[in-house]
């Protein structure tokens, strides 16, 4: 069962709290959600961006660590250029030239990164309030995010309803439920940012940690980081992860992949797909939680979503959206330990 404890008091197992997590720029109030499920086990999650601040699930010991990378206030999703733990719309990952064609019509798009789009313009997503709701749970502790995406906004057409419903189970996995509908033919690639140090945020590198993508091909970029349209097997290459694998050994070997992306910053081939991103921009700049200053490397994230630049790849699969149609995707990180 969700209930709401008064403001201030302790977080229980098995409850939702909310509390203030400060003001956007223009003056409103921000919240910070803190979802206990009934083992113990946390993640607060802030309407602004809706991103998950932090996320403390439990090791062999039974000992708590907050495994992703954030920040302590909403100032510092306001003014975040990384994009820690938000979502992500709407469009995940690039748009080349910032501009698609969609029944011969040319949108063009905010552009914020060289010439094309990132992670949903200047204004994505991640810099949205979002509406939130604390929803009845069978199996944890539900928040529904919701918003409205005014048709234009960032250059995509279509008034387009979103809602995310983020689920701590029981089980200790994060569940993301993402919905959406649109009053106009659109493109639309959900995805949540999350950064995540399994030895804890603030501990150092994760190159030790290991990684098994089960996926046979990648998708090549170029220097801008935007897929040349091939589909290459991983087979004989570091970007093979099928058998478990620590993120570190290949990561800096001489492969022109890797260096074009200072590392792994590459979409592999799933149905749909799942951007794998070893972190290599973090600089440090920005202090983190705590005053953590979070270096290369220092996370990683798996982004599912749709391949990059999708809307411009024939060859890729459809990301259109259409009246009546209703977007509808699930992902589950799962936190388990080995006895
Ligand atoms: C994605 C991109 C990266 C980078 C990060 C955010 O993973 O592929 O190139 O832009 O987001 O910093």
């Amino acid at each position: 069962m969700t209930t709401l404890a008064p403001i201030g008091a302790t977080p229980q197992p098995g409850s939702t709290t909310k509390k203030s997590f400060g003001k956007t720029p223009d003056g409103q109030p921000v919240d910070l959600y803190v979802l206990t499920n009934k083992s113990g086990a946390e993640a607060s999650i802030t309407n602004y961006g809706g991103a998950v601040v932090s996320l403390k699930v439990p090791d062999r010991t039974g000992k708590l660590a907050d495994v992703v990378l954030g920040y302590d206030t909403a100032d510092g999703y306001v003014n975040d250029k990384s994009y820690f733990g938000a979502l992500v719309g709407r469009y995940g990952n690039r748009i080349a030239h910032a501009q698609f064609v969609l029944d011969g019509k040319t949108y063009t798009l905010a552009k914020n990164n060289g010439e094309n789009t990132l992670h949903g313009g200047v204004k994505g997503f991640n810099k949205a309030l979002w509406t939130a709701k604390i929803l009845p749970a069978k199996d944890g502790q539900s928040l529904e995010l919701s918003y409205l995406s005014k048709d234009g906004e960032e250059g995509f057409p279509g008034n387009l309803k979103v809602s995310v419903i983020y689920t701590l189970t029981d089980t200790n996995a994060l569940r993301i439920v993402y919905s959406a509908t649109t009053d106009k033919k659109t493109v639309l690639n959900l995805t949540s940012h999350g950064y995540f140090n399994l030895a804890g945020q603030g501990s150092g590198d994760i190159l030790g940690h290991l990684l098994t993508i089960q996926a046979d091909k990648f998708t090549p970029v170029d220097a801008a980081l935007i897929p040349t349209g091939e589909l290459r097997d991983v087979a004989g290459t570091p970007f093979d992860f099928r058998k478990p694998t620590a993120i570190g050994v290949r990561i800096d070997q001489d492969d022109e992949q890797l260096k074009l992306g200072g590392g792994y910053d590459h979409n592999y081939v799933l149905r749909p797909g799942v951007q794998f991103y070893t972190g290599n921009f973090l600089d440090g700049k920005t202090p983190g939680k705590g005053g953590v200053a979070y270096l290369r490397r220092n996370a990683f994230c798996l982004e599912t979503q749709h391949y990059p630049d999708s809307p411009n790849q024939p060859k890729f699969p459809s990301v259109v959206l259409n009246p009546g149609e209703h977007y509808h995707t699930i992902t589950t990180y799962k936190f388990s330990v080995e006895k």
